[in-house]
């Protein structure tokens, strides 16, 4: 067992050490993956133990140095090592894996009533808004004097919680209180990177869980906020601002700095928050390149760990949008969230002299531009097509609008550009890639952003004009009907899962385009340094902020459903999902403006009030997941980093997994290759509705050029009988199949009633080249 393993990762190690061999005597920092059955009995402590494989090692030209020592979320630790410390670490049998430690990214008043919630019924009621669940949220830190953190009205400190406030010189005791329960501040990895910025470390970022930043004060107040009344970004979004569980207490895990978010650090945070006692872990970080395979994948292993402690990890999916396959976060014990729009706009109409008006999104707050018409240009005319500060000539664009094109820097920095240049507005337009997504920023120019089709007119005007002019007119906030919404922003990753495509991803969709929650003290809404405003509440998108609500509701339904693994959490939100936006027409993908699909929003968008009574849940318990990692072709040695439960050992073997498609996942994923035509999944469902004798039966659309067979197509439950299976075949009734609108894929449902539910699973269908999974 060890052996094989062994040399498994030696191979994976050497690739490693080939690539980055320029850094000849640099230490770098890993994570080492131990098995703790191999601990000597003479270690009282895992630590102990980890220090002591340190000291084993060369100490030339200095000892390895422990960063943090791991005992929940995985089992390991992470160091500082040279190469050759992690060679002759390597040759330990209790090592399995040897993982450098690798830099992630980032990726919210009217959400509530959009999502349907009301005081008086639904999730709200039944689950007392939350109280005492605990939200871990891993991020950026928290702004712990901000309103959204007022523990007004709030019960003593649940009695389970086991973690800590870390105080600091900026972090004093009172920072927490009965709603900001824990906070911790994670550095160590950071500090050991290159990207260290030791010099600002202090000045700029505190190392303390103070949020300096505005992201972790913006998605923990929208997990689980308390309620504030009149809250706005300069009037817009005015109203009632609330977490999605307002009662639900936070515990903030800062481990994102301004050179990013270290898996060591994330590991750290993942592990105490499992000693702390969180419920929930919200975590609106990953990757920005593709996936990685989950043996490799930090998020995915310390997820994993949290997950077999009964806590509901929700993720999401990346702003890598709107290629295929650019989700992350995909692993089949992730809740996997992606971004939609709300029935909310902030609207300010660009006008072109020759009288055609374009609707487009802004935050503007200063003062309003003249309404007479003033000269407009074309940034890609004034040295910068993007706009990118200090390249637009200042005698082209001074006192005039800009338009500019999207991509490349931040939105907001495009207008600081214009401003510097001594521009007078800016037409911010879309290009293909993000199509008819409007974000509204908090521009420091009067601004507007636009649609593509918008855009290419606006340009064609120009060209064709002698003396193009424009204007800008702000109309704040609208609430209505239109445009139609849900719709599925560009920037949200999408799928086909990129490790293992048989599970579908992302799981859902929420809100994520313009969400107002709270901000931090430290920098002004647009995160530039000359943006000298300071608010309370901000404005901002991204599937960052999709994440949280997801992490509020399950900290609902956990609470309405003490008995509910993480997995039957999911599972509520995904069959009780919808997919057709307030038009009646299906959910359109923003990037394309045609109907989005399953690879693109999942099952849909969350229905909260739904999902507290599904009717039925496809549970799965942990051992299964060990076993579909199996079934997928992990190799022992792959997979043991997730396997540091003994119960888990023979999961295998014992396992009643025919294929990968048995996982008993809420949603379906059917591959057809070249040699495969039949495929056939086994579910099972549990009956969680009042009625203990139920009988549901099955509807199914089927794809074009599938063929759907469920048997059996009724499910009668009984008090000795609550949870029955059932077994679906898929055949594809043409060859390499491909009519949909993306070729070789389509797309149907599964759905079971009872005349009270709907328990609806989305069908997506692929056919590869190969059917032959990447392992
Ligand atoms: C990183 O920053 C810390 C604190 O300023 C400093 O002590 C440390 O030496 C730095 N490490 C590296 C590798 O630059
Ligand atoms: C609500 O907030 C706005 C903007 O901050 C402020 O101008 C207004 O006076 C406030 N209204 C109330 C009733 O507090
Ligand atoms: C800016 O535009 C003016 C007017 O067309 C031109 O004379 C000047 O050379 C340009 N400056 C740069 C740096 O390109």
């Amino acid at each position: 067992m060890a052996k094989l393993s062994l040399s498994f990762v030696f191979s994976l190690f050497l690739c490693f050490l080939s690539s980055s061999s320029s850094s000849s005597e640099g230490f770098e920092s890993y994570i080492v993956h131990v098995q703790r059955s191999h601990k000597p009995s003479l270690f009282s402590s895992h630590k102990h133990w980890h220090n002591s494989l340190l000291r084993s090692l060369p100490s030339s030209p200095k000892p390895a140095t422990l960063l943090y020592s791991y005992s929940r979320a995985v089992h390991g630790f992470s160091a500082q090592l040279s190469p050759i410390q992690t060679a002759v670490l390597l040759r330990n049998p209790a090592v399995i894996s040897v993982i450098p430690d690798q830099a992630r990214e980032i990726h919210t008043t009217h959400t509530p009533a959009f999502l349907g919630f009301s005081d008086n019924s639904g999730l709200w009621s039944n689950s007392d808004y939350g109280e005492d669940v605990i939200v871990g949220v891993l991020d950026t830190g928290i702004w712990p004097e901000h309103p959204s953190f007022s523990d007004s009205g709030l019960g003593p400190i649940p009695s389970t919680w086991k973690g800590e406030c870390e105080i600091g010189p900026d972090f004093p005791a009172e920072s927490c209180n009965r709603k900001l329960i824990g906070a911790r501040a994670f550095y160590r990895g950071y500090l050991t990177s290159k990207k260290n910025a030791s010099s600002t470390h202090t000045a700029k970022e505190s190392r303390s869980p103070r949020d300096t930043e505005g992201h972790g004060t913006h998605t923990a107040s929208t997990a689980a906020g308390s309620v504030v009344a009149n809250a706005s970004l300069f009037h817009y979004a005015q109203g009632i601002a609330r977490g999605m569980a307002s009662k639900a207490r936070i515990a903030a895990y800062k481990i994102c700095w301004t050179g990013g978010c270290y898996d060591s650090d994330i590991m750290a945070a993942m592990d105490q928050a499992i000693a702390d006692g969180v419920h929930v872990i919200s975590l609106s970080v990953g990757s920005s390149g593709f996936a990685s395979e989950y043996h490799m994948d930090s998020i995915a292993i310390g997820a994993f760990g949290a997950t077999r402690h009964g806590i509901v990890v929700s993720c999401s999916a990346g702003n890598s949008g709107p290629g295929s396959e650019t989700a992350t976060n995909i692993a089949p014990w992730i809740l996997t969230v992606g971004a939609s729009t709300v029935d909310r706009e902030f609207s300010a109409n660009a006008i072109t002299g020759d009288g055609k008006v374009f609707t487009g999104t802004s935050l503007y707050a200063g003062e309003p531009l003249p309404n007479s018409q003033i000269s407009l240009v074309y940034s890609g005319d004034c040295g910068s097509r993007l706009c990118y500060s200090g390249k637009l000539n200042s005698s082209l664009v001074e006192g005039k609008i800009v338009l500019c094109d999207r991509g490349g820097n931040a939105r907001v920095e495009k207008g600081s550009a214009v401003k510097l240049a001594g521009g007078a507005g800016m037409i911010l337009a879309n290009t293909a890639e993000s199509g008819e997504e409007l974000t509204a920023d908090s521009h420091l120019v009067p601004a507007t952003m636009v649609g593509a089709k918008a855009g290419d007119q606006i340009r064609d005007y120009i060209k064709s004009s002698e003396s193009p002019t424009a204007t800008i007119s702000f109309l704040g906030t609208l609430i209505g009907p239109s445009p139609p919404s849900p719709r599925v922003a560009a920037f949200s990753s999408r799928g086909p899962n990129h490790v293992t495509p048989i599970i579908l991803k992302p799981d859902v969709i929420a809100p994520g385009v313009n969400i107002l929650a709270g901000w931090t003290g430290m920098v002004g809404p647009t995160d530039l340094d000359i943006d000298p405003r300071r608010v309370q509440f901000n404005i901002i998108s991204g599937t960052s902020m999709s994440c949280p609500h997801v992490s509020g509701l399950a900290a609902l339904l956990r609470k309405a459903h003490l008995d509910w693994s993480p997995a039957a959490i999911k599972s509520a939100l995904v069959t009780t999902a919808y997919d057709i936006e307030n038009s009646g027409e299906p959910i359109e993908d923003l990037a394309t403006g045609k109907s989005s699909n399953s690879f693109i929003h999942g099952a849909g968008h969350v229905d909260p009030n739904k999902a507290l009574n599904p009717g039925l849940v496809y549970d799965i318990d942990v051992k299964e997941y060990v076993a579909f990692l199996c079934a997928v072709g992990y190799s022992f040695p792959g997979i043991l980093v997730f396997l540091q439960d003994p119960s888990l050992y023979d999961a295998c073997e014992t396992s009643k997994l025919r294929t990968a498609g048995d996982l008993n996942y809420p949603s379906f994923s059917v591959i057809f290759g070249s040699t495969v035509d039949v495929v056939k999944y086994k579910r099972v469902v549990k009956n969680v509705g009042s009625n203990v004798d139920a009988v549901y039966q099955v509807g199914v659309k089927s794809p074009v050029n599938v063929e759907i067979d469920v048997s059996p197509s009724k499910l009668e439950f009984s008090k000795e009988k609550s949870e029955l299976e059932y077994e679906v075949t898929f055949k594809s009734v043409v060859l390499g199949g491909g009519v949909g609108s993306v070729p070789g894929q389509e797309f149907g449902s599964i759905q079971w009633t009872d005349g009270e539910h709907v328990v609806k699973s989305p069908v997506a269908v692929q056919w590869r080249q190969s059917s032959v999974q990447s392992f």
